[in-house]
């Protein structure tokens, strides 16, 4: 008879934006993913012209540009990198060049629909993914860093970056794939491994990058469920209002049965 809420599952609306976790979670991975790519590649981010010569700057790319995408963008910017971005919804194009880097896609007509109503990514054609990986392609190739967030939900996530593209890549490079426990989105990735093939390129699959930086992400999180709490208490007493919108999203047991519509067997 307990009653059990998924904080995953709070819609994505203006009020609950204080609560939402997939936000305050996916901005810290993105900041982190950026922060492993620095630590295992072994050159620098930032240009620097020194008397002993010149370090290039870093080039990192930036596959899926959503909450992590663009915190993995502006992190990235922050290091001194020449930051790429690439995106099957519209709206990114702009976000992404606001940020100070390139944006790189496949404008089509699909693209020009490929947002859903919630703001979310639909699954993208077999014809369209044949072209974005040609355009893709010819770039990984020149990266030094890719970093893959693309995620579609209630789905596996797409397969962005191919064996030959890894393969075409200079040694030490580095792709850290965020999307690696919904069966990640480059080929190799195995989740909580780093991967190193056998042209010595690094693929980093490591899960749960919030818990690499944990102090902030439990502080975030537990601003998060605060807020998420206080839709329940009224006058000092716990009052649930089963038709409060964001209540009625999350809920997944109640009243003895399971309730949610997504998790019910
Ligand atoms: P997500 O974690 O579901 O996906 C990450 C990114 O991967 C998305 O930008 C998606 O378009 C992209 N992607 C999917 N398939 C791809 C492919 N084949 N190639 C390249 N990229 C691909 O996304 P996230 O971070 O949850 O954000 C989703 C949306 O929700 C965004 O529009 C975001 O702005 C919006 N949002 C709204 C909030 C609100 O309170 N209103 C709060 C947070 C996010």
């Amino acid at each position: 008879n307990a009653t059990a809420f998924a904080m995953e599952f709070v819609p994505r609306i203006t009020r609950a934006q204080v609560m939402d976790v997939l936000s305050s979670q996916a901005n810290l991975a993105g900041y982190r993913a950026v922060i492993e790519a620095a630590y295992a590649f072994g050159k620098g981010f930032p240009m620097m012209m020194t008397a002993a010569g010149t370090v290039a700057p870093a080039k990192v790319f930036v596959m899926g540009v959503g909450v992590a995408g663009l915190q993995a963008i502006a992190t990235a910017r922050r290091l001194g990198a020449v930051v790429t971005a690439t995106d099957v919804r519209p709206a990114t194009k702009e976000q992404v060049e606001s940020l100070g880097a390139k944006f790189l896609a496949v404008e089509d007509e699909e693209f020009r629909n490929a947002q859903t109503a919630g703001g979310y990514a639909k699954p993208m054609s077999p014809e369209y993914q044949a072209k974005q990986a040609v355009l893709t392609g010819e770039h990984i190739r020149k990266q030094d860093i890719v970093i893959t967030t693309a995620l579609i939900p209630g789905r596996a996530a797409p397969v962005l970056v191919s064996a030959e593209q890894v393969a075409s890549m200079k040694p030490g490079s580095v792709l850290i794939d965020l999307a690696v426990e919904a069966g990640g989105n480059v080929a190799g990735a195995k989740a909580g491994e780093v991967v190193t093939t056998a042209n010595g390129v690094s693929i980093v699959g490591y899960t749960n990058l919030p818990g690499r930086i944990a102090a902030d992400a439990s502080a975030l999180y537990a601003r998060n469920l605060v807020a998420f709490v206080g839709l329940m208490v009224k006058d000092g007493a716990l009052t649930l209002d089963m038709e409060d919108e964001i209540l009625k999203a999350a809920v997944v047991t109640h009243g003895g049965a399971v309730v949610h519509e997504g998790v019910k067997g």
